[in-house]
């Protein structure tokens, strides 16, 4: 019964995930940037703004610029995240990935990061006045959601263990349609639970920074308004 609510909810959040995300993405797309805003001094080639851009997701360059603890805290969580989840692929993959079984060790201490980081973040926004100032109770909540699913993880990890076999086997389950027990321990049931809540509000929430970071003019345009006439029309069908 609760096997099969978490199923559906699954396939619900999935949807609701890939066709929120992707209708957000079309809209960007086809938003017109009618001016040029790109930040100075930027890349005056399109290589250059590719490998500008490759610097500001992989090291968050521009942050490191602007506020060491932020970066410290912020390219921990993102970088213990993107750690989690490579480690989290097993329970998708069969068999799984030789690259995947590499960072199975360091995806723990991952985990651990990405739990600092977060908690980095949100002691900032309580304790930093300007920062708490413009805060709405939706950056806290974003936050305390994240710490939850690490918690709830870690403590799968190393409290209370659960039966990760058979949590792999509903999931590759749900794969092929074909439904599997979960275990009924709490905190994989809080895990789990958590993680469609994240997955139902990240196309309406702040995390959609993720794909418009790749939208952004100011980052994305080069300095090259002497040389090449902007066009800023609307695009076409429009
Ligand atoms: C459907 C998706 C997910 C499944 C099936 C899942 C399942 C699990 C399981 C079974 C564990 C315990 C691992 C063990 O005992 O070795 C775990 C741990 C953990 N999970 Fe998830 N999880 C999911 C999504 C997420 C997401 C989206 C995040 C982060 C936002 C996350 C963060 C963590 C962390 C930090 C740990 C502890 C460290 C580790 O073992 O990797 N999980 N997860």
């Amino acid at each position: 019964m609760i096997s099969t609510l978490y199923a559906l909810l699954f396939y619900v959040a999935t949807f609701l995930l890939v066709a929120g995300v992707s209708q957000k993405i079309w809209i960007y797309w086809r938003t017109p940037s009618p001016l040029k805003v790109v930040v100075t001094p930027a890349p005056t080639t399109n290589t250059g703004v590719v490998l500008r851009m490759a610097r500001e997701v992989v090291l968050f360059e521009s942050l490191f610029k602007s506020n060491k603890w932020i970066w410290v805290f912020g390219w921990m969580f993102h970088f213990g995240l993107l750690l989690v989840l490579i480690r989290h692929l097993r329970y998708f993959t069969n068999p799984v990935w030789w690259w995947v079984s590499l960072l199975q060790t360091v995806g723990i201490y991952a985990g651990f990061a990405m739990f600092l980081g977060l908690t980095g973040l949100l002691i900032r926004r309580i304790v930093v006045n300007r920062v708490r100032y413009i805060s709405a109770p939706s950056d806290y909540l974003m936050l305390l959601l994240l710490m939850a699913i690490g918690f709830s993880g870690l403590m799968m990890r190393f409290v209370l263990p659960t039966d990760i076999v058979a949590v792999k086997t509903f999931f590759l389950g749900l794969l092929r349609f074909n439904l599997q027990p979960l275990p009924m321990d709490l905190p994989v049931l809080v895990h789990l639970g958590l993680v469609v809540v994240l997955m139902i509000i990240f196309p309406i929430s702040k995390l959609l920074h993720v794909p418009g970071l790749f939208f952004s003019p100011s980052r994305t345009q080069a300095d090259n308004a002497r040389e090449k006439r902007h066009v800023g029309a609307a695009p076409a069908g429009r």
